[in-house]
């Protein structure tokens, strides 16, 4: 097992009607903003929830809507400007991972000096964190299982045709409200998708190489097991409490960082869907179950002892040889993603060869050219790999 430290301080907070917790999470004198997305929370009640629960303390509070999927620059330093002008002290994201993520880059952009004026740059740091000394504090209030946002410290902020990680331990929420039911009235292609986005989350730290990761090796089997197990059914019945709770933990579970201490990870398959929902706008977990697929079937030899394990202890394949197992493998995670309702070609999303180029393009423009826990998927690879998916 590798060296690693780990440290999640984000307070979980889970299950039916636990919104009744929110008030005595956030300082009674505070000055909120809340930050929500395109009006689904209006909709379906869930913002009237918050703001009777935050209305319980004398505390003041403001919002802030509109903030998009796969959020945008322009739109988040709209909201840096209201929570400098009102001099807001905390900030209460109620939405899925774009809100979520939108909310940890307002928290940085609206007091870091060391950016001011020039909050682009905030984007150019990579995996690496963003070199600033304070963030606002934040909360959230979930409403859709998928990216995990809840419970790390990353963020994916888009700007023109780049899509760009924004990490910092200061983004770390300081506490999330986790009610499946607040997701009952995701479309059914949502939740298709946050099975999806939590599967891949699991596979980029688990399918590369041996590492003696047991604990980390057998809970990532676990999640991807209960992803199979309750996946179909969450999709189908969305009211089904118990199967929608699982999901919401895995998706939580599958990046807050525990199933990836001590062991390799990979996230090629992320940056290079990233660049196809930049340029393609094609939603983020569906260029994920068009990448995978090819992705394996092109690293078979890199990857090859970690794919016969998922076969064997994920699918139960015991069967064949060892090319027929990882076959089997790859032809049944496509399988689950199709009864999901959940595609994955390129040429389901009508993108070409022209297309292809553009991707690689974009990946060399924003330095993706050593990708993998190898570091060995330069831009030609992953051309072949897209090729693959075609
Ligand atoms: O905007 P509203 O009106 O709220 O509608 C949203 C949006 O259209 C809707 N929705 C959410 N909760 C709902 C609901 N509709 C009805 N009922 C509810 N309860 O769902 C749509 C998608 O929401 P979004 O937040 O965009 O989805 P998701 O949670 O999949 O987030 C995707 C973003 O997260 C990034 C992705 O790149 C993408 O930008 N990621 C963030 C990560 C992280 N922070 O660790 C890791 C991931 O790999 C990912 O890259
Ligand atoms: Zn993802």
């Amino acid at each position: 097992m590798q060296n690693f430290n780990f440290h999640n301080p984000t307070s979980i907070i889970f299950g039916k009607g636990q919104m009744k917790q929110l008030d005595s999470q956030i300082p009674q004198n505070s000055k909120v903003l809340i930050t929500y997305g395109g009006g689904s929370v209006i909709k379906n009640g869930v913002l009237d929830k918050v703001k009777t629960e935050l209305a319980k303390s004398p505390r003041e509070v403001i919002e802030f809507g509109g903030i998009e999927p796969n959020p945008k620059f322009e739109t988040l330093m709209k909201a840096v400007e209201i929570a400098r002008a009102e001099e807001v002290d905390f900030l209460l994201a109620v939405g899925g991972g774009s809100v979520m993520d939108g909310t940890k880059f307002i928290a940085i952009a609206t007091v870091a000096d060391e950016f001011k004026g020039e909050e682009e740059k905030i984007l150019g740091f990579g995996f690496g964190p963003v070199p600033v000394k304070r963030a606002l504090p934040l909360g959230t209030v979930v409403t859709m299982p998928a990216t995990g946002s809840e419970m790390n410290m990353g963020a994916v902020v888009s700007r023109g045709e780049d899509k760009m990680p924004v990490m910092s331990p200061l983004t770390f929420p300081k506490f999330s409200i986790l009610d499946p039911e607040l997701t009952y009235t995701l479309p059914k292609i949502q939740v298709a998708n946050g099975v999806v986005d939590t599967f891949v989350h699991t596979v980029e730290q688990y399918i590369t190489y041996p590492a003696e990761g047991r604990f980390q090796d057998r809970t990532a089997e676990g999640i991807l097991q209960t992803l199979i197990e309750i996946g179909k059914t969450t999709v189908d019945n969305p009211t089904d409490y118990d199967a929608r709770a699982n999901l919401v933990w895995c998706a939580t579970m599958a990046l807050n960082g525990l199933i990836g201490a001590g062991v390799p990870q990979d996230w090629s398959i992320h940056m290079i869907g990233h660049e196809i929902t930049a340029l393609f706008h094609v939603d983020h977990a569906q260029t994920l179950a068009v990448v995978t697929p090819a992705m394996w079937r092109m690293r078979r030899e890199q990857k090859r002892e970690k794919l016969l394990q998922y076969a064997e202890r994920v699918w139960n394949i015991a069967e064949g040889s060892e090319d027929e197992k990882i076959d089997a493998a790859i032809a049944r995670t496509e399988e689950f993603f199709h009864s999901l309702g959940i595609k994955t070609r390129l040429s389901d999303h009508s993108i070409n060869e022209a297309g292809i180029e553009r991707i690689i393009q974009n990946l060399e423009k924003h330095g993706m050219v050593k990708l993998s826990e190898h570091g060995d998927i330069t831009p030609d690879v992953a051309r072949k790999i897209l090729q693959k998916a075609l």
